[in-house]
């Protein structure tokens, strides 16, 4: 259809407002009466009790109205431990409640006050005394403690077909090798932070939240107040990659804050309150093991990982669970297994477990090619499975080969010389990597409501999130298409918990969901207009869930990463020289905000590559470098304009009726892993523990050429 609205590379119809400051984050939302300011007291210990609280000094402050901390916190709803997405985000987050501390940084008193100034300045003379008790903070050691958890993400923690260790044992070639990946923490331009306001016995919350119905639940729930006694708000929020799924402090306290003071009152976390008061993703320690015929066909993959989960609140990274479908071979194992430790709830971060899972996979296959001296091209082309290998269904579609052969194509892949060392500009060794992605299409069920005025003006309605995907950009466009009206014709509304239900952002979900509900919608409304019913305003609301081909069909999207870098061989510096990341995500529903979703997703895979990485002291349990000169995420400077996504055209019915799936978690997949194998052929120097800074390059590089010395 060449007159199609979806798929074209519309420009953001939030743009303008963004970039003129009329887009109101949460903490930009003015307020009709004058605004108290709140400053989070976080623990200084990782584990004990708090022993005394001593707030007589920060009360007496100038300007300041309250200090709140367990000793004085108003009754909330009660906590329940672990649960599976959905539920997690909804659950009851009560406040500075009790004395027991669970990890270094967890919040134990507010401080408000009449300015953002006096209340940090008070914030500190809150003195809290601890009984301190010894907790684990060691990942390694904690490994010992490990246990089963009780879900990961999707499926069972474990999975067996054959008997991985005896193929093991009888194969022609075999790789055997441990990766582990740190601590990472989302750190979203806009900071966590809530604006509380009351007007008699209801509560307004804007935040931001990527989940408006599920923040929704959680702070009635916690607060113990009926739905409709709140309202979140959640209009335009500034990055959110699951770090913003759950609620935090923030909000509650604001809340009861403001009822307390009979004012509104705002709560941003500073940049490093972000590193422990929100969650992150969780370390992984992951045991690869694949063996293979000198045809290189897979005998045997078996992929089991330890990840640490807060003790205080279960979450299971879950690393092997792509492991499943990428590569078929008749004997497979996937383990998972929990550290307990003392450290802040770990919980989603971009393409949780993929993303971390397939840098130790996807690294292990290029080992694994080395052995069998095949083009690791080729080894994969030679494990492609014809359905899903452990749920024995077929996928819905499977495009993993042409972003394969695509991209060996358009990037010059019969370029790299297969031995490490070979290719240089000066004194940098130059290398070539390359990698596979896969990454689960989810689908939510979703509500949408759409009117048109006589004018034809269309407004939409949607309780969805646009957490700076675009979401308010291909709902105008689904809504534009299928009402026959220009884009600019449609206003959508979203971010407001008066709006229909619908998943919010996460997963990926959120635009194979909406866009299949506001089809609907629209539908619905076509039927009206068609029918002559009434005469100028019309609405219509619609509904939309995944049905049986989401239990029929193995459904995936798919992408091939190929990266060169270049490698200081007096320092083991890593420059990324240019990448390109091939995908088929179904029908894209705009070409722009798709392909920015897909390049920030590689730019973030070249991060787990080479910089990101938050240090547990493990003496005490806190992220020691918790701001962003410590916590080194990609800039610019690291990233060169050679860096280029093209997406396949694909349509996958299975998925929704407009034949998308979610993108924002593909780009992510499989990306660090082709920066990893990018620099072992450059420099021979196999990293197997992210990230890969230049002292583990330069190390390996000394060790080699002793070793050639000797
Ligand atoms: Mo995503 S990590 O589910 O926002």
């Amino acid at each position: 259809m060449p007159d199609s609205i979806i798929g074209q590379p519309v420009d953001r119809i939030d743009g303008r407002a963004k970039v003129t400051g009329r887009a109101r984050y949460a903490a930009d939302v003015p307020s009709g009466m004058p605004v108290a300011y709140g400053v989070l007291v976080t623990s200084t210990i990782g584990r004990g009790e708090i022993s005394r609280v001593e707030a007589g000094e920060a009360e007496r402050a100038p300007g300041v109205l309250l200090v709140m901390s367990h000793e004085n916190v108003p009754a909330q709803g009660p906590f329940k431990a672990g649960g599976l997405a959905g539920q997690r985000h909804a659950r009851a987050k009560p406040q500075l409640d009790g004395t027991r501390i669970h990890y270094y940084g967890e919040p134990v008193a507010l401080v408000v006050a009449d300015t953002f100034e006096q209340a940090t300045a008070a914030a500190r003379l809150v003195r809290l005394s601890y009984r301190t008790e010894s907790g684990s903070y060691d990942i390694g050691e904690g490994r010992r403690l490990a246990y089963p958890p009780e879900h990961i993400v999707v499926g069972k923690a474990d999975s067996k077909i054959g008997d991985v260790d005896r193929a093991f044992a009888s194969s022609a070639a075999r790789i055997d090798a441990t990766y582990t990946t740190p601590y990472q923490s989302h750190n979203p331009m806009e900071l966590v932070g809530s604006l509380a306001e009351w007007s008699d016995d209801k509560l307004v919350v804007h935040c931001a939240t990527q989940l408006v119905n599920s923040t929704h639940h959680s702070i009635a729930s916690t607060l113990q107040l009926p739905l409709d006694k709140v309202e979140v708000v959640s209009e335009f929020i500034g990055g959110g990659f699951g770090g913003k799924l759950p609620i935090y402090g923030d909000a509650i306290l604001a809340a009861l804050a403001a009822r307390q003071l009979k004012r509104p009152v705002k709560i941003v976390l500073t940049r490093q309150q972000m590193f422990s008061v929100t969650t992150h993703r969780a370390a992984t320690i992951q045991r690869v093991r694949l063996a293979a015929g000198n045809d290189g066909k897979l005998t045997a993959i078996a992929h089991e990982v330890w990840t640490q989960s807060a003790r205080m609140d279960e979450f299971a990274e879950a690393a092997a669970a792509s492991t499943r479908a990428m590569y078929a071979a008749p004997n497979r194992l996937t383990t998972h297994r929990v550290v307990p430790l003392d450290l802040p709830v770990a919980d989603s971060m971009r393409a949780p477990g993929d993303a971390v899972g397939q840098l130790a996979l996807e690294q292990a296959i290029d080992e694994l090619a080395e052995k069998l001296d095949m083009d690791p091209l080729e080894l994969r082309l030679r494990n492609e499975p014809d359905q899903d290998p452990e749920k024995h269904i077929p996928f819905s579609t499977r495009s993993l080969v042409p972003c394969l052969q695509q991209g060996a194509k358009r990037f010059g892949w019969d370029r790299r010389h297969k031995t490490p060392g070979r290719m240089k500009d000066a004194n940098w060794l130059l290398g070539l990597g390359m990698a596979a992605a896969i990454r689960p299409n989810y689908r939510q069920p979703a509500h949408a409501r759409v009117r048109m005025d006589e004018n034809r003006r269309v407004v939409v309605e949607m309780d969805m999130t646009d957490i700076g995907t675009g979401s308010y950009t291909i709902l105008a466009q689904v809504a534009a298409e299928l009402l026959q009206v220009p884009v600019d014709a449609v206003s959508v509304h979203l971010g407001h918990s008066a709006y229909p239900e619908t998943p919010g952002s996460g997963g990926s979900f959120g635009a194979a969901s909406c866009t299949a509900a506001l089809r609907e919608a629209c539908l619905a409304l076509k039927k009206k207009i068609d029918a002559g019913q009434g005469s100028g305003n019309l609405q219509a609301e619609g509904q939309s869930e995944p049905g049986e081909e989401y239990r029929k069909f193995s459904q995936y999207s798919y992408g091939a990463h190929f990266a060169e870098v270049a490698v200081d061989s007096t320092t083991g510096e890593v420059r990324l020289r240019r990448m390109l990341g091939v995908f088929d995500a179904g029908r894209i529903l705009n070409a722009k905000t798709a392909r920015s979703q897909l390049i920030g997703g590689m730019l973030w895979g070249v991060g787990s590559a080479l910089h990101e990485n938050a240090v547990v002291d493990t003496r005490s349990g806190a992220f020691v470098n918790s701001d962003l000169a410590g916590y080194h995420v990609p800039v610019h400077a690291d990233v060169p304009t050679a860096v280029e996504a093209v997406m396949l055209a694909g349509f996958d019915d299975k998925s929704n009726p407009l034949g998308s799936k979610g993108v924002g978690e593909l780009g992510i997949c499989g990306a660090g892993a082709a920066i990893a194998n990018a620099v072992y052929n450059a420099c021979g120097v196999r990293v197997r523990d992210y990230p890969i800074t230049p002292e583990k390059v330069l190390s390996g590089m000394m060790r080699s050429e002793l070793a050639q010395q000797r």
